[in-house]
């Protein structure tokens, strides 16, 4: 068992699809929908769409025709996004379009025509003056931030190294990358305080991962990413880190790992 082979990204967004479609909050989309218009298509922007999970979550949920445009900066992955086919609620149709740029250069007017902006695990990778600029261009229309880490992680049953790990994968989060200091589980905070200098409400929800033996194959795959970038951050754990990961991997492949990974859903102006 190794802990530093991981899958490519597109696969790892598709293995954790599931667990992310599972988890949001959807009272949320209850809350939102009344603000929705029903005389035309209603427009959605996704950003960092990725392979398009959010829109294949979302768009059955809502009824009537409606236009997603995907943002993301890997076009390869819009590509993926734009190639399945999804409906609305009613059966109505659902047309999707990809704009591949960097979204911490977004302005309100890449969103103009909005009724809904959404994301999904995305937030971490800001910078505090990154998510102000996100905000900013999206206050005024409803925003439906999915599936944003708090830090809290919880693995059964319990072992010694889980506090050190955790604690070393969120300095992680947290890094300096080319200048840019990253909010990691920061973001949540930061975008709430954000929109409310804007002078706009947010709604927020728990939408916790809870793995277990169904989901064995994500919380292995998960684990290896948590404990890479935890000994990535502090090498001298490396050490340490490798009988942790065979114990916590072996657990895992024998249904006995539950794995709890926290998050939080937020809906602004809704
Ligand atoms: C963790 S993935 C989530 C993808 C998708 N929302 C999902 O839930 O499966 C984050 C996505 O945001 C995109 N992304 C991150 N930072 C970005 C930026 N500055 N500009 C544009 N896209 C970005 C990445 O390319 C990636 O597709």
């Amino acid at each position: 068992m190794s802990i530093d082979v991981l899958l490519p990204f597109s696969s790892w967004l598709e293995l954790r699809e599931p667990a992310d479609a599972a988890a949001r909050a959807g009272a949320l989309v209850e809350a939102v929908r009344h603000r929705l218009p029903t005389d035309r298509p209603i427009v959605l922007h996704d950003l960092g769409s990725g392979t398009g999970s959010m829109l294949r979550w979302l768009a059955p949920r809502l009824p009537g025709p409606q236009h997603w445009v995907l943002h993301d900066r890997d076009q390869e992955l819009l590509d993926l996004a734009a190639t399945g086919s999804v409906t609305a609620a009613d059966g109505a149709p659902v047309s999707v379009a990809t704009r591949c740029g960097d979204l911490t250069r977004l302005t309100a007017a890449d969103l103009a025509g909005a009724d809904l902006i959404t994301a999904s695990a995305l937030l971490d990778m800001f910078t505090a003056e990154e998510v102000e600029r996100v905000v900013a261009a999206c206050a005024g229309r409803p925003t439906l931030l999915m599936i944003s880490v708090t830090g809290e992680v919880r693995l059964s049953p319990a072992d010694p190294l889980d506090i050190e790990i955790a604690a070393a994968f969120n300095d992680h989060q947290r890094r300096t990358v080319d200048g840019r200091r990253l909010l990691g589980p920061d973001a949540v905070e930061a975008a709430v305080a954000a929109f409310a200098r804007h002078g706009v409400a947010v709604q927020v929800r728990s939408s916790p991962w809870r793995l277990g033996a169904a989901q064995a194959d994500l919380s292995a795959e998960w684990f290896r990413g948590w404990v890479a970038a935890a000994c990535e951050q502090r090498p001298e754990l490396a050490g340490p880190a490798g009988g942790y990961a065979r114990r916590r991997l072996a657990q895992a492949a024998a249904g006995r790992l539950r794995v709890l990974v926290d998050h939080r859903d937020l809906l602004a102006g809704g």
